[in-house]
């Protein structure tokens, strides 16, 4: 699966809703998260994100690498599933992004 890291934390461009094919991108309060059981892995989402937060599982920086759980909690304990686009926007977060200092524009 791919994985939203923390550079999109209060960023939110949301470029990468728009290429998924599948719509397995959900919009959380602070930052998107991928649903890693509906991701067919096609990359799409990755080179479009402005921040670059965006990665292959197995390459996401080590810094980060707390979000690869973090995407899949977000979607289980929220119960997302069936398209992005079509639940919309959640005040909806997980750890670490809750306890993470609001970013300064
Ligand atoms: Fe976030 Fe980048 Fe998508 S900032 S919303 S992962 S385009
Ligand atoms: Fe969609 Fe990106 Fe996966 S475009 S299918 S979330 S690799």
């Amino acid at each position: 699966t791919y994985v939203i890291a923390e550079p999109c934390v209060d960023v939110l461009d949301r470029t990468c809703i728009e290429e998924c094919p599948v719509d397995c991108i959900y919009e959380g309060g602070r930052m998107l998260y991928i649903h890693p059981d509906e991701c067919v892995d096609c990359g799409a989402c990755e080179p479009v994100c402005p921040v670059e937060a965006i990665y292959y599982d197995e390459d996401v920086p080590d810094e980060w690498v707390s979000y690869t759980k973090a995407n899949a909690d977000f979607v289980e304990q929220a119960g997302l599933s069936g398209g992005g686009k079509k639940v919309g926007k959640t005040d909806f977060d997980v750890e670490p992004i809750t306890g993470l200092p609001a970013r300064v524009a």
